[in-house]
C-alpha cells in the first residue's frame, strides 16, 4: 500500500491541533509518521537540549538564533515540520534564569507547599494553567515542573518546591497541575524520577530503600501524578536509587516507568545528571543541559555507540517518537522562541492571591486573631515585612512582577552579573495590614536588635513578628531552628508584649521554643506576589484562614527516622564516591513514621485552624465496583470557611496503619452541611507484593481526620483479597 506523507503544511497544521481534538492513536501514528521522515542525523538532535547560558570559563554559551535564554532548547527541523523545543523552569512560574532574559518578568506563586497545603486539586489546575498559559505567552513548550518529590526530612532545601509527603496528596495535585500546564498547549515534566528527597551530596547519594516500600511512598506519588495529568515528559533525578544513578536505571526507567506504567512520554536526565552514554539504553531520551557533563553524552558518543550496533534504530526511533509524540499529544508542537502573546498579569495575580490565600496554615490561636479593634497600635517586627515576603532560591525562583523588591546577595556567579540570593518579592505586609486596618496604627521594627524590639513592643497593643527562613535548591538547612537569631527576637519580644503573634515565611518546619508564649502562629511558607495582601487578610479576619500541613512538624530533629542528614558538610562533586542513604522508615513517610512510633509532634500533617468550627459525622464505607466513603460535614460557627476533612486508613487487613486514603476542600457557610463521598485510591488500600498491587482480604478500618492526630471514630469493612491494576 502506498502511504502519502503529509506536506510541510499539513503537518504544521496537525502540530497545532489542541490536544483535546485528538486521538490517544493520532498522536501514535503521527509521531511515526515524522519520525519515519527524518534522516538519523536529524533524530540525535532530538536527543539533547542545549544550555544556551554560558556556564564555565572556556564554554561560551551556545546561542541558538531565535531561541530564546533557558535552561534548554533544541534546534528546530522545519524539513518534518518539527518546531524546537525552549525548556523553562518551572513550579511556582516561568523563571528568568539568573535574570540574563533583561527586564523579563513572570507571576510569582507562592511555594508549591502552599498549594499542598490548599488540598486543591482545582486549585492545582488553575496554578498550572498559569504557569503554562505565561510558559507559552512566553515561548516556551516544555515546562520543567511540577515536582513531587516526597518531603522525607523537614530539612531539605527543595521541599518548598513540592507537593508534601504525602503520596496521594502530592500525586493528585502534582497531576492536576500537569493538566493544567498542558491545557495551554504546553508540556509539563513531573520531576526528578525518583528520591531526590535530599539536596545534600544529591549528584552522588544513593538512595537505599526496599523495592515494596519505593513503589508505596515515592514511586506512588509519580504513578498517580502520570496517570492523572500525562505529563509529556519525566524528568529523572541526580541521586542514584538503590545503586544505579536515576537517570541511567534501566529498572526505574524501561521497567517501571515505561514498563509497568505504560508510559509513552519522554524521559529527559536532570541537568548534569548524566555520566554514560548507556543511559539511553537503559531508557533516557534526551540529555537536558548536556554542555554540563563530561560530553554530550547523546550526541557524538552515542552516534558512536549507533554505528557499531550498540544502540539499534528501533531504540533511536522509540525515543524521537516519544518526544513527537508528546508534542502532539499535548498540542505543544508549536514554534517556539519569540514572545507569542501579551500575559494579563492583573489575571494571574489573582491566581497567585487564591494559592497563598488558601495555602495559610493558622497553627495556633488563643484568641488573639483576627485582630481585635481593641488592638489599636501593632507593631510589625522583623522578615523584611515593610518591603515584602521571602522567595525560596534555586531553579524555581522566579523574577516577580514589579522586579524584586530586594535580592540579598548570598553567592556571585564570576559570569553572571546579577548576584543571586534571597529574593524580597514585593508585597508588603506591613503595606496590606495598613490598608486592611485604617482604624490602627502599624509601626514598623526591622528586628534587627531584639532589645529594642522588645522596647518597642512593650508599647504596643499587639506585636506581629515575621520570622524568616531562607532555602534553596542545593543545599539543606542543619537542624529546625530559626536563623539570624530570630527564636531569640521572638522570645524578647513576647516576653515583652504578651499579645505577640508570630507569621513564619519558610520553606519546611521548624521549631517553635518560644511557642507558649505567643498567642498566635501563622504559616504563610513562601507566599509569592500577593503573599502581603493574603497574609494581612488572614490577620486581620478579611479572610478565615483553611490551610493544612502538607507536612508533620516534628517537636524535634530526633523524632525524624535520621537526625543526622547523611553527608552534611561534605563537598559535593560530579562523580565523588557513592554516598548510601538508608531510607529505613520505607514508606512510612512523615505521618506514617509518627503514628508507627508513637511520636507526639509539635504539630501534626493535616492541621490547620479556622475561625469557624466544623463537624465531621456519619462515616459510611462501601464496597462496590471500588470502595467508597461517605460523610457528612458542617459549619457549625459563625463564619463561612473552608474545610479538609481528611479520610485516614487506619487498620489494613487487620494491621495497625496509617494512611491518607481521601481529602475534600469544601467551603461552607454558617450552619450549611453537606455530604461528602469520596472514591478511595485502591492502591492507598494494598501493598505491593512480587505479583504488583494486592489488596490483602481482611478487616479495613477508616476515620475521618481533622488532621492526622485528631480521629474521629473508625469505621470498619470487610474487603475480599483482589488485585489492583498493574
Ligand atoms: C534542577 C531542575 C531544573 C534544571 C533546569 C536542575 O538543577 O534540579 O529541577 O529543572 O536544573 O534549570
Amino acid at each position: 500500500m502506498e502511504i502519502r506523507l503529509p506536506g510541510p503544511a499539513l503537518v504544521l497544521a496537525l502540530l497545532a491541533i489542541p490536544a483535546s481534538a485528538r486521538e490517544e492513536g493520532d498522536s501514535d501514528a503521527h509521531a511515526a509518521r515524522i519520525e519515519a521522515r527524518m534522516t538519523d542525523e536529524e533524530r540525535f538532535q532530538l536527543l539533547h537540549s542545549h544550555l544556551p547560558i554560558t556556564i564555565a570559563p572556556g564554554k561560551p554559551a551556545q546561542l541558538i538564533p531565535g531561541m530564546p535564554i533557558a535552561p534548554g532548547v533544541v534546534r528546530p527541523i522545519e524539513r518534518v515540520g518539527f518546531q524546537g523545543l525552549a525548556k523553562t523552569d518551572a513550579s511556582l512560574g516561568v523563571v528568568n534564569p539568573f535574570g540574563l532574559r533583561e527586564g523579563d518578568v513572570a507571576t510569582a506563586l507562592p511555594s508549591a507547599l502552599a498549594l499542598a497545603a490548599s488540598f486543591d486539586p482545582a486549585l492545582a489546575f488553575r496554578a498550572g494553567a498559569m504557569i503554562g498559559g505565561e510558559a507559552q505567552a512566553k515561548g516556551f513548550n516544555v515546562l520543567l515542573g511540577p515536582g513531587v518529590n516526597l518531603a522525607r526530612d523537614p530539612r531539605a532545601g527543595r521541599n518548598f518546591e513540592y507537593l508534601g509527603e504525602d503520596p496521594l496528596l502530592a500525586g493528585v495535585l502534582g497531576g492536576e497541575m500537569s493538566r493544567g500546564i498542558q491545557s495551554r498547549g504546553v508540556v509539563a515534566t513531573i520531576k526528578h524520577l525518583v528520591m531526590n528527597d535530599q539536596e545534600t551530596l544529591r549528584r552522588t547519594m544513593d538512595a537505599r530503600i526496599d523495592e515494596a516500600a519505593l513503589r508505596e511512598s515515592d514511586l506512588l506519588a509519580f504513578e498517580i501524578g502520570i496517570e492523572r495529568g500525562r505529563p509529556g515528559a519525566v524528568m529523572c533525578a541526580y541521586n542514584r536509587v538503590n545503586g544505579p544513578w536515576s537517570c541511567g536505571s534501566d529498572w526505574l526507567l524501561n521497567q517501571v516507568l515505561k514498563g509497568d506504567w505504560g508510559y509513552k512520554g519522554w524521559v529527559m536526565s536532570d541537568w548534569g545528571a548524566v555520566h554514560d552514554v548507556s543511559y539511553f539504553n537503559a531508557g533516557l531520551d534526551q540529555h537536558s543541559g548536556a554542555e554540563l557533563d563530561e560530553k554530550v553524552w547523546f550526541d557524538a558518543p552515542l552516534q558512536a555507540e549507533y554505528a557499531a550496533g550498540r544502540v539499534s534504530k528501533e531504540r533511536l526511533s522509540d525515543a524521537v517518537r516519544r518526544i513527537l509524540r508528546s508534542l502532539h499529544a499535548v498540542g505543544a508542537g508549536w514554534k517556539p522562541g519569540e514572545p507569542r502573546s501579551d500575559i494579563d498579569y492583573a489575571a494571574n495575580a489573582e491566581v497567585a492571591r487564591e494559592v497563598a490565600a488558601a495555602g495559610i496554615v493558622l497553627l495556633k490561636n488563643d484568641g488573639a486573631l483576627p485582630l481585635s479593634g481593641d488592638a489599636k497600635s501593632v507593631l510589625v517586627v522583623g522578615g523584611y515585612a515593610v518591603a515584602g515576603v521571602i522567595a525560596g532560591g534555586g531553579s524555581s525562583q522566579v523574577t516577580p512582577v514589579g522586579g524584586p523588591a530586594a535580592i540579598l546577595p548570598t553567592s556571585v556567579h564570576p559570569l553572571v552579573k546579577r548576584p543571586a540570593g534571597q529574593l524580597i518579592v514585593p508585597s508588603s505586609p506591613v503595606a496590606a495590614l495598613k490598608k486592611n486596618l485604617p482604624q490602627h496604627t502599624i509601626s514598623y521594627d526591622p528586628g534587627y536588635d531584639a532589645g529594642m524590639a522588645a522596647a518597642r513592643a512593650a508599647r504596643a497593643d499587639a506585636v506581629i513578628v515575621f520570622a524568616t527562613k531562607w532555602e534553596s535548591e542545593g543545599w539543606d538547612s542543619s537542624d529546625l531552628s530559626l536563623p539570624q537569631g530570630q527564636d531569640a527576637l521572638i522570645a524578647a519580644v513576647a516576653k515583652a508584649n504578651r499579645n505577640t503573634i508570630v507569621v513564619l515565611e519558610t520553606g519546611n518546619p521548624v521549631a517553635m521554643p518560644w511557642l507558649a508564649d505567643v498567642r498566635a502562629v501563622v504559616e504563610a511558607w513562601y507566599p509569592g506576589q500577593q503573599g502581603g495582601a493574603a497574609i494581612a487578610d488572614v490577620l486581620s479576619g478579611a479572610l478565615n484562614p483553611s490551610g493544612r500541613l502538607p507536612m508533620t512538624f516534628p517537636a524535634s530533629i530526633g523524632q525524624n527516622p535520621r537526625p543526622q542528614l547523611t553527608g552534611f558538610g561534605e563537598p559535593d562533586s560530579m562523580r565523588a564516591a557513592r554516598l548510601p542513604v538508608e531510607y529505613t522508615e520505607g514508606a512510612d513517610v512523615g505521618y506514617r513514621w509518627f503514628a508507627r512510633k508513637k511520636l507526639q509532634p509539635l504539630f501534626p500533617f493535616g492541621h490547620g485552624l479556622s475561625y469557624t468550627r466544623f463537624t465531621h459525622s456519619g462515616l459510611k464505607i462501601k464496597d462496590g465496583d471500588s470502595v467508597t466513603a461517605s460523610f457528612e460535614v458542617k459549619n457549625a460557627g459563625e463564619r463561612q470557611g473552608a474545610d479538609v476533612p481528611q479520610l485516614y486508613l487506619v487498620k489494613a487487613s487487620g494491621r495497625d496503619v496509617q494512611r491518607l486514603a481521601g481529602f475534600q476542600r469544601l467551603a461552607l457557610k454558617p450552619g450549611e452541611r453537606r455530604r461528602i463521598t469520596l472514591e478511595i485510591e485502591p492502591r492507598i488500600l494494598a501493598d505491593w507484593t512480587t505479583e504488583g498491587w494486592r489488596i490483602r482480604g481482611g478487616v479495613y478500618g477508616f476515620a475521618l481526620g481533622k488532621s492526622a492526630d485528631d480521629l474521629g471514630p473508625t469505621v470498619t469493612v470487610t474487603l475480599a483479597e483482589r488485585r489492583v491494576k498493574p
